[in-house]
């Protein structure tokens, strides 16, 4: 029997393949009731603080909605608005925390902070998105993928673009835990960390899954399940690599002959916010710099019938509830 009571949500790395389906069943449990308008607040009067240091629409609408939902109140500490890192030590952090609160959750920037929070924590830690993994968004991708096509292992997994920052490396553990064949298809500068790749080639030797790396973005994309992409330029990275971003990524756009080469059962995926159009701030002025009007995903991809992106999104507030009731121990 699964228990994940008391355990942080660090990095997939931490949890085996039961777990994991654990809690997707139990986010696809919650989702079920949720929309049933059955309610699920076995954790009144409990507290929880979203910490952030980076910005986010999802993953911090997801907290404080499902948090809610468990009958649970939340503090939200934004990136400017607290001591953390400045004035007060990321342990000594925890520790007043975790005196007021019963889970912590935290996005910033590297994977060692958010193992030093829960450290020195008493109460279950959640990562909101280091610079090196995004497990949350994890389980919304997988519940997603699972949602469509009734099962995850053999599923074939193509990523395009920056393979090496949190959503690529999240990606590639994901899939080796979960037994589904993952391809990272961009040039080699970007493919993931050797030493990370080795743990999950070794996952998957146990697991029946897959890692490939290839340059070649139609051999990549060949007969994918699942066709997806990130920003090529992500929270906490400078202005300035824009440009070279845009040259040696741009091959590995998620296009209309990407999604053919897949076939048509393909579906495609992003963690958002994407920039298919020039109808946001950045978007817009890299258009007028570099005479684009799409970058990782064109427009055509993501208003397709096979980009279930939206989908994907509303799916991170029911993970997320699951992972935070799983970890506070939920009681079915
Ligand atoms: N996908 C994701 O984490 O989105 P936010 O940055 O809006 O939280
Ligand atoms: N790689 C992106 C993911 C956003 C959800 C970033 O870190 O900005």
């Amino acid at each position: 029997m699964v228990d994940l009571k008391g355990r942080d949500f660090l990095k997939l790395l931490d949890f085996t393949p039961e777990e994991i389906t654990y809690m997707l069943d139990l986010a696809a449990d919650l989702k079920d009731k949720k929309k049933k308008g059955i309610p699920v607040d076995q954790f009144r009067g409990k507290n929880v603080a979203l910490i952030f240091e980076k910005t986010s629409t999802r993953t911090r609408c997801s907290f404080e909605v499902a948090a809610h939902d468990l009958g649970m109140g939340c503090t939200y500490l934004d990136p400017a608005g607290s001591q953390i890192g400045k004035k007060e030590s990321i342990a000594d952090t925890a520790r007043v925390l975790s005196s007021m609160f019963e889970g912590i959750e935290y996005r910033g920037y590297g994977q060692e902070i958010v193992e030093e929070l829960a450290k020195y924590s008493k109460v279950p830690v959640w990562n909101g998105l280091t610079n090196e993994f995004h497990p949350t968004q994890m389980l919304a991708d997988f519940l997603t993928i699972r949602e469509h096509f009734g099962y995850l292992k053999g599923i074939k997994l193509a990523y395009m673009g920056d393979a090496r920052y949190n959503m690529g490396n999240s990606l590639m553990v994901a899939c080796a835990k979960m037994g589904m064949h993952f391809t990272a298809c961009t040039t080699e500068k970007y493919f993931p960390a050797p030493e990370l790749v080795a743990t999950c080639e070794e996952i998957a030797k146990q697991t029946g899954g897959s890692i490939t790396l290839t340059s070649d973005a139609m051999a990549g994309t060949k007969g994918a399940d699942v066709v997806y992409t990130d920003v090529w330029v992500s929270m906490g990275e400078p202005d300035e690599i824009w440009a070279e971003r845009i040259a040696e990524l741009s091959p590995y756009q998620v296009n209309s002959a990407i999604m053919k080469n897949a076939g048509e059962k393909a579906i495609f995926l992003h963690c958002l916010p994407a920039f298919h159009d020039l109808k946001t701030k950045i978007g817009a002025e890299m258009g007028k710099r570099f005479g684009i009007t799409e970058m990782e995903v064109t427009d055509e991809v993501f208003e397709s019938a096979q980009s279930l992106v939206f989908e994907e999104a509303e799916n991170r507030m029911h993970t997320i509830k699951a992972v935070m009731a799983a970890t506070l121990g939920y009681q079915q």
